[in-house]
């Protein structure tokens, strides 16, 4: 696998899962792949999970790994072509990234969207320049459109929770591994406020999980990767996946088409086994000039910050969201805090997505 941004770099999902199983059961299996290869993450935002977690799995197969924080202490990098550099950035990003190149084996970028040229963002410029002038395998740790380490922990998540039963459990065992991690993890996790996760039912209404994801307010304008990237991995997955948001809101059809969009939120609650809540801006989609915009001052949209009734409504859904959240916009502090929150369990799974990508592009070196 020489870059990955989308589902497909990964290959079939379910053998995937399957392999997210079988590292999740003994995540030092793979410890000489690495052997004298070094990851360079290279980070132009900031980040706590995705530092950590790829640096843990980059570990896990026994990789050497540099971080470069861009903006704490290297040269302010020009990004576009074509423009006379006589402003505060000292070095061109087509320069530094061979350089870059010469010092490691895989590269991970996090470059977020600008939000202010849609094009530009949607083109995934940044990411593709690593790729072309690095000569190295490359992956997305965020990029403008997308964050599929995200996604495939999510999705490792949601795996995790489903009936041995299902059609998502792919080659998993009868509800093993994952479910007794959960409740070890639930017995020694007593001390609220810290979200305490824990199995709460076996079976969905219908014959796959109903996945929900839904728009949530927020102060600032955040890019759309995470949603597409949850999108376009739920799709590919076999799940009955609706998104509900405010109108304006609707997400690049390039991540969603298939999906089922419902303006209703309560509707879209309604039976569901999972409610995945994010933020994003104006995707740009029906108005180009609205990109990256907020469309209604939060104080009036504060109605879709997911509470205790909007849980009601649901088939006593998990709530999950990728973190960092913000309390009291996004979600209330007791449906983060209650057993069927499942932040942590997602946040913990990132090093497992992480040791499975690099396990990939460390078998096609
Ligand atoms: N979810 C996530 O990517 O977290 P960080 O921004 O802290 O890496």
């Amino acid at each position: 696998m020489k870059s990955f941004l989308n589902v497909e770099d990964l290959g079939n999902l379910k053998e995937a899962l399957r392999e997210a199983a079988e590292i999740k059961a003994d995540r030092f299996k793979y410890d000489t792949l690495g052997k004298n290869k070094t990851l360079l993450m290279v980070f132009f935002n900031n980040s706590l999970r995705t530092r950590l977690s790829t640096q843990k799995a980059a570990m896990n197969l026994g990789m050497n790994v540099i971080v470069l924080d861009v903006n704490a202490g290297a040269w302010k990098l020009e990004t576009e072509r074509g423009v006379v550099m006589d402003g505060d950035k000292s070095e061109h990003l087509l320069e530094a990234i061979p350089v870059m190149g010469s010092y490691c084996d895989v590269i991970g970028i996090r470059s977020f969207a600008g939000l202010t040229d849609r094009e530009y963002d949607y083109a995934e410029t940044v990411y593709h320049q690593f790729l072309r002038y690095s000569g190295k395998p490359v992956f997305a740790m965020e990029t403008a459109t997308v964050h599929p380490l995200q996604a495939f922990a999510d999705l490792i998540t949601i795996n995790e929770q489903t009936p041995s039963n299902s059609p998502l459990k792919g080659a998993r065992g009868k509800g093993q591994g994952a479910r007794e991690d959960q409740l070890s993890e639930q017995s020694s996790c007593s001390l609220p406020p810290a979200p305490c996760p824990s199995i709460k039912k076996e079976v969905w209404r219908g014959s796959v999980p109903k996945v929900v994801l839904t728009w949530a307010p927020h102060p600032r304008s955040l890019p759309q990767a995470v949603p597409n990237s949850f999108a376009q991995w739920m799709l590919a997955a076999d799940v009955d996946f609706v998104i509900t948001h405010p109108e304006g809101y609707e997400l690049d059809p390039k991540f969603t088409q298939g999906a089922r969009i419902e303006y209703d939120q309560r509707k879209a609650f309604e039976g569901a086994d999972f409610i995945y809540a994010k933020n994003w801006s104006c995707p740009g989609v029906t108005r180009p000039e609205d990109y990256g915009k907020i469309l209604h001052d939060y104080h009036q949209m504060m109605h879709w910050t997911v509470d205790a009734e909007h849980m009601s409504w649901t088939n006593n859904a998990h709530f999950m969201h990728c973190l960092p959240v913000r309390r009291g916009m996004i979600v209330t502090d007791d449906v983060i805090e209650a057993p069927s929150s499942l932040v942590i369990p997602e946040a913990a799974n990132r090093e497992i997505s992480a040791t499975v990508v690099l396990k990939h592009i460390l078998q096609s070196l």
